[in-house]
């Protein structure tokens, strides 16, 4: 049954995969993912702090409540839609795309994580192009940054193979100590170059009024 609520109801589909909205059913179908551990033993976090990185259960418990945080903010400086990436209906990680003062600056951020298991077969690339499609396509977005630490190598080649362009570098934290990262930058026209017409969204329209209606 539909949500009430329209960004629950947002889904982004493509021949590899689909990005369904994170309903508490979906999270739920994800929980073993996240307690079985998306992070390998010894490995440096890909961001800090972040709940993925605590013990089971607890590492559950605020990885669902991050989500819930998250959902429930929305409002024109910032919100955040989450997304379940399904290969083959079988969730597998997440796919969020972050509207930081959207309404005023048409700006999105992304931020992703696949299971160890699901990484390295090409999911991480298509949902990032699923995503800029729904960002794009779907809400108008002018352009999209993202930024990964420097040794994050996966991250980092799936953002220059999508097509995005350098954009500097910056620093964050990480365990306490200071961290390079790589920033990159998708325009609009940039997109529009590589635009595909095998993605298709659902749920847009509805979506809308909650998420642009600061203008
Ligand atoms: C980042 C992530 C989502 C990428 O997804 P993925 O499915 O593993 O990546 P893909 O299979 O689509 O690979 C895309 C490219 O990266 C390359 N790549 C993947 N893993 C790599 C690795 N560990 N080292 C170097 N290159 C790598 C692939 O070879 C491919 O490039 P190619 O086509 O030139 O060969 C995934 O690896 C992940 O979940 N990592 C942990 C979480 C994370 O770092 N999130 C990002 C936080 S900024």
């Amino acid at each position: 049954m539909p949500s009430t609520y329209p960004p629950l109801n947002l889904r982004v589909r493509t021949p590899r995969l689909t990005l369904a909205a994170a309903t508490d059913e979906l999270l739920e179908r994800l929980a073993p993912v996240v307690r079985a551990g998306v992070v390998a033993e010894g490995e440096v976090p890909f961001d800090d702090p972040i709940s993925l990185y605590e013990d089971s259960p607890v590492r559950e418990w605020r990885w669902m409540q991050a989500v819930w945080r998250g959902r429930a903010r929305v409002d024109a400086s910032f919100w955040r839609l989450y997304f379940v990436v399904c290969d083959d209906g079988e969730p597998v990680g997440m796919q969020d795309l972050i509207g930081r003062d959207f309404a005023a600056l048409g700006t999105v951020t992304t931020f992703s994580w696949l299971a160890p298991a699901a990484r390295g077969r090409g999911l991480g690339r298509e949902a990032r192009a699923a995503i800029l499609h729904l960002a794009f396509e779907g809400f108008g977005a002018r352009e999209a940054t993202t930024d990964a630490f420097a040794d994050n190598h996966a991250s980092n080649r799936v953002s220059e193979l999508v097509g995005y362009t350098p954009n500097g570098t910056a620093w964050a934290t990480r365990r306490g100590e200071p961290a390079e990262l790589r920033c990159w930058r998708m325009t609009r026209e940039r997109w529009a170059e590589r635009r595909r017409d095998d993605i298709e969204l659902s749920g847009v329209e509805e979506c809308k009024p909650v998420l642009l209606s600061f203008r």
